[in-house]
Order: structure tokens, then sequence, then C-alpha cells
């Protein structure tokens, strides 16, 4: 069945109509979903895309969640944490490089040598680069004072996945118990957004139980709580994770990427100037994933600049792309496919969620 999109479209996306177009298995739809999410961004926000260069500052974790490859119970992993010096030198090849914008994670550590250190990373990384990056963190969860303490001293943004926005769904795939809560994950992202932060979030596509309403109540979650930034990506299995074993009752991989781009798709349309993340672990399942993500409404891409040595044991799911190359590879190489997208690269621009923008002028 071809549809009407711009028939649809007239009248607010509801989540009956969003739900539907999730589960609709249709190749033309989706193409015409795909054109039509390009079209919103193009007119809304432009075709440019933003780079953030990633830093994966250390794998060690205090958490267990059941889907994630460097979780503390993975014994397998060799922890690292990566020092000062050579993070200073990737925020330096970050604005060499004229990215703007950087991305520095971790796994969760709520220990205060931990939160002092990324306090004075974040100081150092301002002084040398006379504050011209903006800096995103990814550091999990963490009281509200070092969520502050962390944007006085120079973080614009953060990201913090929910993972889920179905509680029941959180409780899968996750340990019940007080260092996993949902209602701690929602306060957190409440305190972030309440303290000025540019606020990210995003989810996890195609997990086990995970049903088409829990993925439309998640588009609808990230509207009501009208989030600034979004990162979404196909769960992909690890092996010496809990999760993996429910590869059975999972859908094909070649499916989880389809659907992570019909939900990129429409929450453009939803949300038109906001930014969304063209993911990695799109990559990982589809060489040319990320072109696709792009091509689907995203406009913003993470290209990894962690030390060679340290990226392969920031596992978070198998069969991570790049991890040979050296972040001047991935440079090259990021240019060219955001062209093949119809996307154009934005060197030099912070490039911050319009929709922030907007919200904060109206306050
Ligand atoms: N597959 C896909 N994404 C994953 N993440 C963690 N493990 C996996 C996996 N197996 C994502 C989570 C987390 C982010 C840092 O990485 O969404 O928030
Ligand atoms: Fe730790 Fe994040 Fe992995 Fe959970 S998803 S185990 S918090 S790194
Ligand atoms: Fe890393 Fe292409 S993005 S080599």
């Amino acid at each position: 069945m071809i549809y009407d999109f711009e028939q649809i479209l007239k009248s607010e996306l509801g989540s009956e109509m969003v739900k539907y177009l999730l589960s609709l298995d249709d190749e033309a739809a989706a193409k015409q979903l795909f054109a039509k999410a390009r079209e919103t961004r193009d007119a809304v926000i432009g075709n440019k895309v933003y780079l953030r260069g990633l830093i994966e500052l250390s794998n060690r974790c205090s958490k267990n969640c059941y889907y994630c490859g460097i979780r503390s119970g993975n014994k397998n992993v060799i922890r690292y944490d990566i020092p000062d010096d050579e993070v200073l030198k990737a925020a330096e090849f970050a604005l060499q490089n004229n990215y703007a914008s950087i991305v520095i994670q971790s796994g969760e550590l709520n220990d205060k040598t931990f939160t002092k250190r990324v306090t004075s990373l974040l100081q150092k990384i301002g002084n040398l680069t006379q504050n011209q990056l903006h800096i995103t963190l990814s550091c999990g969860e963490q009281s509200p004072d070092v969520y502050r303490q962390w944007f006085d001293n120079g973080a614009q943004r953060y990201l913090l996945r929910i993972e889920t926005s179905s509680e029941s769904l959180y409780y899968k795939i996750h340990p019940n118990n007080p260092k996993h809560n949902f209602t701690h994950r929602l306060n957190a992202l409440e305190s972030l957004k309440g303290i000025g932060y540019q606020t990210g979030t995003g989810i996890m596509i195609g997990l086990p139980y995970q049903t088409f309403d829990d993925l439309t109540n998640d588009l609808f979650f990230f509207k009501d709580f009208g989030i600034h930034m979004v990162g979404m990506g196909p769960y992909i299995e690890h092996p010496d994770t809990p999760l993996a074993k429910f590869s059975k009752i999972m859908l094909p991989l070649q499916q989880r990427l389809e659907l992570t781009l019909k939900m990129i798709a429409l929450l453009r349309l939803l949300m038109p100037d906001i930014n969304i993340a063209s993911t990695t672990a799109l990559q990982t399942i589809d060489p040319l994933g990320r072109e696709k993500g792009i091509a689907a409404g995203a406009n913003v891409i993470m290209p990894n600049i962690t030390p060679v040595k340290y990226k392969e044991n920031y596992n978070l799911y198998e069969g991570k792309p790049c991890l040979d190359e050296e972040p001047d590879q991935c440079t090259t190489c990021i240019d060219m496919r955001v062209k093949l997208a119809g996307g154009e690269v934005a060197y030099d621009q912070w490039g911050d969620s319009k929709f922030y923008k907007r919200s904060q002028s109206k306050q």
C-alpha cells in the first residue's frame, strides 16, 4: 500500500499512526518516510551534519546492565583509564581538525576520585582550547551536585540514555536493585535539564520483549520530556552478557537496523529541530548504516577519536567498527560518507540543538 504522506503529515502524527508506520513492512513506504524526514530536517535546520569527537575515557563501570559488554560482571575485559595527557591530545586533535565539539564517555563511576578527575579534565581542556570546544559528558547517573559541578566547569551537554521508557522492560534488561533504578534514571534526566544542560537521551532498538507500543511510547517520551538531543541505536548482542542468550526471540539484525532508521525518521517528524545522532551501532550492522541514518533525518555523527590502543577494550557490543583506524583516518572517511548521504559536514560549528536554544530563549 502506498501512503500519501503529505496527507498523513498534514494532521499531527498521533501515536496510532506512529505505531502503524513502525510496524509497516513496506519498503516503498519506508523510503517515502525517510525522504519526508530528510525534507523536514533540511527545511527546519538544514542539511548540516555536526561532528562530536568521541573520547572513551574509561571502561571501568560499577554497573551490571545485562546488555553491555563492559558491565562490571564481565571479567574478560581489560580495564583502562586514559591518562590526562592523552585525553588532552585527543581534545587538541578535535580542535585542530575543526570538530568544534567532543563527547567524553565512560562507564558509570560515582566515587570522588572519578568525579573530581572529570572536573579537573574539564578545566584542563577549557584552558588548553580557550573554551573553543563544546563538551558533552556521558558518564552515567550522578548526584545533582556532581552534575552541577561539571556544568559549572565547562560541560554544556549531557547524554544519559533512558534505554527504554517502559519501566517493566527496563527491569528485564537491568538487575532490579537500587543501582539500576528506573525512577533514579528519570530523576537524573530531570536534574540535568533543570541545571541547564543540553540534555540528550536515547534507547536501544530490537531488545528482547520490546514491542511496537514500547517504541512508540519512547518517541512520545522524548517529545513530552522536551529532550534536546537523541541517540538511538540497534541493540547488538555481546557474547559475555546475559541478554545475548535471548537471541532466538530477537529480530534479525537487518530488521533492527530498518526499525532504527524508521525511529530516526519519525522522531525527526515529531521533533523537527532537535539534534539526532546517527550512531556507531548502525554502522556495526551495515557498513553504510550511519549514512542511512543521515538519509533518514539524523544530523550528528560522533567520530571515535579514542587512541587506538584503548578502543578495542571499550566493547559495549560485538563488531564495533574502525577498531584499527586512527582518528585522522576516520576524519577523511566521515567527510566522504556524509557527502554520500546528501549531507554536509559542518566544521568549526558547535551545532547546538536548535530546540534547546528555542526553549532557553522562552525562559
Ligand atoms: N548494543 C547496543 N547498544 C548498547 N549500549 C550498551 N550496550 C549495548 C549493546 N549491547 C548502549 C547503551 C548505553 C550506551 C553507552 O551504549 O544504550 O547507554
Ligand atoms: Fe556500565 Fe553504561 Fe555498560 Fe551499563 S551500559 S554496564 S552503566 S557502561
Ligand atoms: Fe572510521 Fe570510516 S569512520 S574509518
